[in-house]
């Protein structure tokens, strides 16, 4: 399963880039209206594509066909190989469709059914989110969705990326993992927690202290040869 970071924040960013742990980059409307308003977006977002290099999904904010596609357009503009990042709804599926017969790829977001998974695969989608963590806001089984998806997607044949976003905690990535999605895409405080345990910091330090005893060791019988 691949991982994306879900996030506008160029620190954020740098450092999971930095660790080669990512292959993309999601933003939306509320992720990057929480950085610099005084940045441009299309500024911020070619740094985004510049820090990472691979997958970002920019969103679009029209709610009309049209108007998706001429903001698509102008995303298009800035770097051709952006993913355009749809809301699942008939007019974002109308978009999908037309930017489907182009070849340019959509992130179609805002999924919570499966059924809107499979309208937004049929439309053309090359990426279903299925938002994990609202779900399990309101008293609904989030990752059940993705299985259900998963299960679809492998009866049917059907090709669009299963991205598991509205992740919350380090274990909604291994349920992602074992629920077949094939990328995650977490907020940079959930990816770092991933990375650790207690014990991998107690072992270091044990080897680390028992590395000084050895070199002061070493250098006690040196000393004691001159
Ligand atoms: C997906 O691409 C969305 O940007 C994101 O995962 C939403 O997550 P949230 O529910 O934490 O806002």
């Amino acid at each position: 399963m691949e991982l994306y970071l879900d996030s506008a924040n160029l620190d954020e960013i740098r450092h999971v880039a930095s660790l080669g742990i990512i292959s993309g980059v999601t933003t939306n409307p509320s992720l990057l209206a929480k950085e610099d308003p005084t940045v441009d977006v299309r500024q911020r977002i070619l740094e985004i594509y510049s820090l990472v290099g691979g997958h970002v999904s920019v969103e679009v904010v029209s709610t009309d066909a049209d108007g998706m596609l001429r903001e698509a357009e102008e995303i298009l503009s800035w770097f051709p190989e952006a993913t355009i990042k749809i809301p699942m709804i008939p007019e974002g599926l109308k978009a999908v469709r037309r930017l489907s017969q182009q070849e340019v790829d959509t992130n179609v977001t805002l999924i919570f059914t499966p059924s809107q998974a499979l309208a937004a695969n049929n439309a053309g989608a090359t990426y279903v989110s299925v938002f994990v963590g609202r779900l399990d806001d309101v008293g609904s089984d989030g990752m059940a969705v993705v299985r259900d998806v998963r299960e679809i997607w492998d009866i049917q044949g059907l090709s669009s990326q299963i991205l598991a976003a509205s992740i919350r905690h380090p274990m909604h990535i291994i349920e992602a993992a074992k629920a077949g999605a094939d990328i995650a895409t977490c907020p940079y405080k959930a990816l770092m927690q991933s990375l650790q345990h207690p014990l991998t910091d107690k072992g270091l330090s044990a080897f680390l202290a028992d590395h000084r005893k050895m070199q002061e060791e070493i250098a006690k019988a040196k000393g004691a040869l001159v």
